[in-house]
């Protein structure tokens, strides 16, 4: 799949191109070639093309192959000159500042490699408020760009090996002189290079991902793709891998850094994929091998990491193990999988119950012994007290991490060891049930003392965490632990490096409660990853009251979200403020709902709307599982042009979050009450603040700038305004505080 993301970890130096690049100077440089195409009597359009990145020298030659060497020279140093008079609108390009902060923070050599002259360069660098450490221009070298030479020679002064340089461009002559220097190569604009960038600050917030002693997902961004729901590319009605690589750019611009797709392996769907049949091959119906290596080597070039998800509590029934494992009692893969006798006067052999309904135990006739299925009789699950199952899930993730996957949730992490005496689950107290959602009723009634979450399941994620520490990996697991401190130890030290804490998920809207909630599992790991919702729970902006009410409150409690310490994720749709879907009787999909109808998971999972129209745009053929009529307000389409969306004000968020957790800001949160009523914490010179309640709320007078609002599109980090006095109802504000008060 090819890893062009890990080549930053090995970066050095970083050298720039000027124009285009690390200095906005387009419309001066096309005033300037229009007046000296003027003077010359040339073909304004033919010039204009060709100019950008080569430099002026050449330009000239190409459009009058006819002149003199010393002709060709003089016209070039007029342009140069008409450039020197226009230094109006010469600015910075977005993300520079930033970009050249953190390299100065991270101990990163830096220089800037330019087409232009020395007077020229300076000039415009000058103008944008640019001082190089080093410059190279065209007077140091005999050959300008496409030739290496420049870049070469930067690479020499700074003493840095040209395979440890990285070279960002905006036009295809640097990029060429990039490549042929054996460096890696960043682009501008969309064009082809191993890493292309949306604008520097998110090579500012890349680079300091890679070197953060705390690993790239320390701050980052996650998104669930529902694979079966997110994008259909072969009109079969059901989501692919193709389909999703045609979305990357559209999660690119939402702000995000990591992806976790459901499962891809091959696998018979009756549970979507969370029953493998095979864990080394992508199903046909997502794409195959091909369609997954294209992702990931696309998603990489973007910036994106992508992550799978390792289903090993249980294998489907059409694993090879498991055909082989039922054949005989005396099969050598019996062991992979937990078989038991009945009990005594005949039935299951103990009373453990599937997470779907029934029985956790089914009998197999042929050789007379129940097999244990915390899920689907057809999801039989692991034996993980037999070492080769160890040894077979170790290879399964040094196979995809050496084929480029960035890690793997873990499903059913606290799962996969069960009490080896099989003992029954005592009840719960009549009228108690476990806090848990996502299962049936009668499954909630036991307290699973001996089924799950067995102490012992630690020295599991270790190993695991040795192989994913050699790959630079990131694992984080699904672990239905909603007591902080109980869930902090899944990821001490050499543990998992981030879980789901699931407090969100499984509540409705009890603002007092939340609040309490996050701020205490933030302070008992600053290691975890925050969610409101997944492909297995009711959809946040439901659960929270629905309608425009619970979409405004999922937006304010993501506000609060977004600068936790650790992982913050959005599942698919949230971007959007969905609601669940409706559903028609007799059209539903998951097993869970056959039991438990009033849990069914369909109604989070139908298809991404991305238009208005058939399907919602997912398909051209019909989908799966209803789209269920969405309104139009609710799709992508509409919401993407329309600053005052919930989209747009997704986008705004995570931008602000990104451009203020490119500096660390420590880990610490303190409470900063700035009113009664008004929910918020500070981290570092960030305060974040929300009014939950149904009123206005007044504030006091903050010294510092907003630099995001939820009802305000015109706020951001770089065109901040002033803390408004009232807080709406649900409005939610992020503060960038005066260094003088954020002690
Ligand atoms: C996890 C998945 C869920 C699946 C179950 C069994 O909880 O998120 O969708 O049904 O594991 O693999």
């Amino acid at each position: 799949m090819g890893c062009c993301m890990k080549t930053l970890a090995k970066i050095e130096a970083v050298l720039l191109d000027m124009d285009g690049t690390l200095v906005d100077s387009d419309a001066s440089v096309e005033r300037a070639w229009r007046v000296w195409c003027s003077e010359y009597g040339v073909e304004a359009s033919d010039v204009l093309e060709h100019a950008p990145g080569h430099p002026a020298a050449t330009t000239v030659r190409r459009v009058r192959p006819d002149w003199s060497d010393a002709r060709v020279e003089q016209a070039a140093r007029r342009q140069l000159a008409l450039q020197y008079d226009d230094l109006s609108d010469v600015i910075a390009a977005p993300g520079a500042v930033r970009l050249l902060a953190t390299l100065d923070r991270l101990g990163l050599a830096w220089c800037v490699v330019t087409s232009a002259d020395r007077t020229l360069a300076r000039a415009r660098l000058s103008a944008a408020g640019i001082d190089p450490p080093r410059l190279i221009t065209v007077d140091d070298v005999r050959h300008g760009k496409p030739d290496p030479e420049g870049y070469l020679l930067a690479a020499a002064l700074l003493g840095v090996d040209p395979g440890h340089c990285l070279v960002v461009e905006d036009a295809p002559p640097g990029l060429a002189a990039g490549h042929r220097a054996g460096m890696v190569t960043a682009s501008l604009r969309g064009l082809q290079a191993e890493v292309m960038l949306t604008d520097l600050g998110q090579l500012a917030w890349l680079l300091s991902g890679w070197h953060d002693p705390g690993g790239w997902w320390t701050d980052a961004v996650g998104y669930e793709v529902y694979l079966p729901s997110f994008q259909d590319s072969n009109a079969d009605g059901w989501g692919d891998l193709p389909g999703v690589t045609r979305r990357l750019d559209y999660l690119v611009t939402l702000g995000v850094d990591l992806l976790w797709l459901t499962p891809f392996f091959s696998s018979p769907m009756r549970d979507h994929g969370y029953d493998v049949a095979d864990y080394l091959t992508v199903d046909p119906s997502f794409g195959a091998d091909a369609g997954l290596d294209d992702l990931v080597r696309q998603a990489h070039r973007r910036g994106l990491r992508v992550v799978g998800d390792l289903v090993v509590n249980h294998t489907s029934d059409q694993h090879a193990w498991f055909r082989a494992a039922a054949e005989s009692r005396d099969n050598p893969l019996r062991d992979y999988y937990i078989w038991r006798d009945p009990a005594p006067g005949g039935g299951p052999p103990n009373n453990w119950l599937s997470h779907f309904g029934g029985p956790a135990w089914t009998l197999s006739e042929r050789t007379g012994q129940y097999y244990l299925h915390l899920f689907k009789p057809e999801q039989p699950d692991l034996n993980w007290r037999n070492p080769a199952v160890a040894e077979e899930v170790a290879a399964i993730l040094e196979y995809w991490f050496a084929r480029g996957l960035d890690g793997f949730r873990i499903d059913t992490a606290a799962y996969l060891l069960k009490h080896p005496e099989l003992p029954n689950n005592p009840l719960l107290p009549l009228g108690t049930v476990s806090a848990i959602n996502g299962v049936t009723a009668e499954w909630r009634g036991q307290d699973h003392l001996f089924d799950i979450h067995q102490p012992d399941v630690h020295a599991i994620h270790e190993g695991w965490r040795r192989i994913a520490d050699r790959h630079d990996a990131f694992l984080v697991g699904e672990v239905y632990e909603l007591i902080p401190q109980a869930l902090a130890c899944y990821v001490a030290v050499e543990r998992l490096h981030s879980s789901f804490w699931f407090g969100l998920v499984d509540t409705d809207w009890n603002p007092q409660r939340m609040l309490e909630m996050i701020l205490s599992a933030a302070a008992a790991s600053p290691r975890l990853s925050w969610v409101q919702g997944n492909h297995d729970r009711s959809r946040a902006a439901t659960r929270y009251g629905g309608g425009e009410l619970g979409r405004r409150r999922t937006l304010a409690i993501h506000a609060l979200m977004a600068f936790l310490p650790g992982t913050f994720w959005l599942y698919q749709g949230e971007e959007l403020g969905l609601p669940n879907a409706a559903i028609p009787a007799g059209q539903g999909a998951d097993p869970l709902a056959d039991a438990q109808p009033d849990q069914s998971r369909d109604v989070a999972r139908t298809p991404m709307p991305w238009q208005h129209g058939p399907e919602a745009g997912f398909t051209t053929g019909t989908a799966w599982l209803p789209v269920g009529q969405r309104p139009r307000a609710h799709t992508v389409a509409d919401q993407l042009p329309d600053p005052g969306s919930h989209l747009s004000a997704m986008r705004r968020l995570l931008a602000v979050r990104r451009d203020l957790l490119t500096d660390p800001l420590g880990a610490e949160l303190k409470p900063c009450p700035a009113a009664e009523g008004l929910a918020g914490y500070r981290r570092g010179h960030v305060f974040v603040l929300a009014n939950l309640d149904d009123a206005p709320r007044r504030l006091d007078q903050l010294t510092g700038s907003t630099v995001f609002d939820t009802d305000d599109p015109t706020i951001s980090s770089v065109n901040p305004g002033r803390a408004p006095t009232h807080l709406a109802p649900l409005q939610a504000l992020v503060i960038r505080l005066d260094p003088s008060s954020a002690r």
